[in-house]
């Protein structure tokens, strides 16, 4: 048979036309299809995964399949008791389900466009951080008492909300320093109602380091059950209850290991849901350093790992503070001078 070329096309009888167009329609339905069914495997399509597996896996916050996608075999087999080889059975159908792999980097140069940038106030110091501090990623700020972590903070959370209205903040206090007061008069400054933006700012006191693990996880809670838009999610301060909990050398392994679950949940709930994680931390002293500063942030490699940006802030001269970028994964090291005044941040 010859090939049928462009031309036969117009001299086609109209019922083979209207068959093949009814195919082409057919193919594209059934393709919709399989997409749609794509779209709606759940939990209980998983391999292995029954009702009472599923009832378990809800009740720990494992309700979507992203969340059982980026879990370990380990806190599967912990929550629901499953043998090893049947979480990773899971584990990895949830990953095809969702088809996860590799993603070009112009993927991800558009994921970056829906990265939000919440300003400090100063020029200088968003110059420092590329902008902002980022949406998608842990910053975390290490300093002595008295430096401005918990000023920032306060700071972040009106400058979000007065940048996206619709925002809601997530403030997990653990030293009792978060204060309704402080927020009012930076409302004020920025021309924004203290009422309004009291209302959008969630607090919680942790009382101890499970109380505020716990926390942390709930703030998936809030996102799905409330369908709050969360922006912001500051630990003020991170390690406050780890120091004071874990004390001695021998504990130290133990500490670590609950830190590192800690700052895997922050980095989990800001990449899934685009969100900025603040976090804070206080220094000891190195007696055995005698050059530069002697000073060094607790929770060690974990926390300096975990998170993505890394500011030193200390205090300067005539009252003033510096920031210092540590790490970063795109932005050079550098530093930078501000003032805190009842405002916020100003430049020097
Ligand atoms: P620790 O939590 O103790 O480790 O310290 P921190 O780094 O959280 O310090 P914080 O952010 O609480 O900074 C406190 C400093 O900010 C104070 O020493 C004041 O100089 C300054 N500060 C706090 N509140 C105000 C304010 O309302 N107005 C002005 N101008 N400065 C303030
Ligand atoms: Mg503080």
């Amino acid at each position: 048979m010859l090939a049928k070329t462009k031309g036969d096309e117009k001299t086609m009888p109209d019922t083979e036309k209207e068959s093949k167009s009814k195919k082409s329609q057919k193919t594209k339905k059934s393709e919709e299809k399989t997409k749609e069914q794509e779209n709606k495997t759940t939990l209980s399509d998983l391999p292995g995964v029954g009702p009472a597996t599923v009832e378990k896996l809800n009740t720990v916050g494992y309700d979507d399949l992203m969340s059982v996608a980026v879990a370990t075999a380990g806190e599967l087999i912990e929550v629901t008791g499953m043998s090893e080889s049947a979480a990773k059975k899971v584990i990895a159908a949830a990953r095809t389900s969702l088809n996860m792999g590799f993603e070009s980097g112009m993927d991800l140069l558009n994921q970056r466009k829906s990265v939000i940038k919440i300003p400090t106030g100063s020029d200088e110091f968003d110059k420092l951080i590329g902008g902002g501090f980022e949406t998608g990623a842990i910053t975390e700020c290490f300093g002595e008492f008295g430096s401005g972590k918990t000023q920032l903070s306060h700071i972040l959370a009106v400058n979000i909300i007065k940048n996206n209205p619709k925002s809601t903040v997530v403030y997990i206090d653990t030293e009792n320093t978060f204060r309704p007061e402080r927020i009012s008069e930076l409302a004020e400054a920025k021309d924004l109602k203290p009422e309004d933006v009291l209302k959008k700012i969630k607090v919680a006191r942790a009382f101890n380091s499970d109380h505020q693990m716990l926390l942390a996880e709930k703030v998936e809670d809030l996102i799905k059950k409330q369908n709050l838009n969360i922006n912001l999610v500051i630990v003020d301060s991170l390690t406050s209850h780890f120091r004071a909990e874990f004390i001695g050398r021998g504990t130290l392994a133990e500490r670590q290991q609950k830190l590192n679950r800690h700052m895997r949940d922050l980095a989990k709930l800001s990449s899934i849901h685009n969100l900025c994680v603040y976090v804070t931390n206080q220094v000891m002293s190195k007696p055995d350093q005698f050059f530069g500063d002697p000073t060094k942030a607790i929770g060690g490699h974990i926390v300096a790992h975990a998170s993505t940006f890394r500011l030193y802030l200390r205090k300067g001269k005539k009252g003033s503070r510096v920031a210092k970028l540590v790490d970063s994964p795109n932005l050079p090291e550098g530093e930078c001078g501000f003032f805190i005044t009842g405002k916020g941040l100003k430049d020097l």
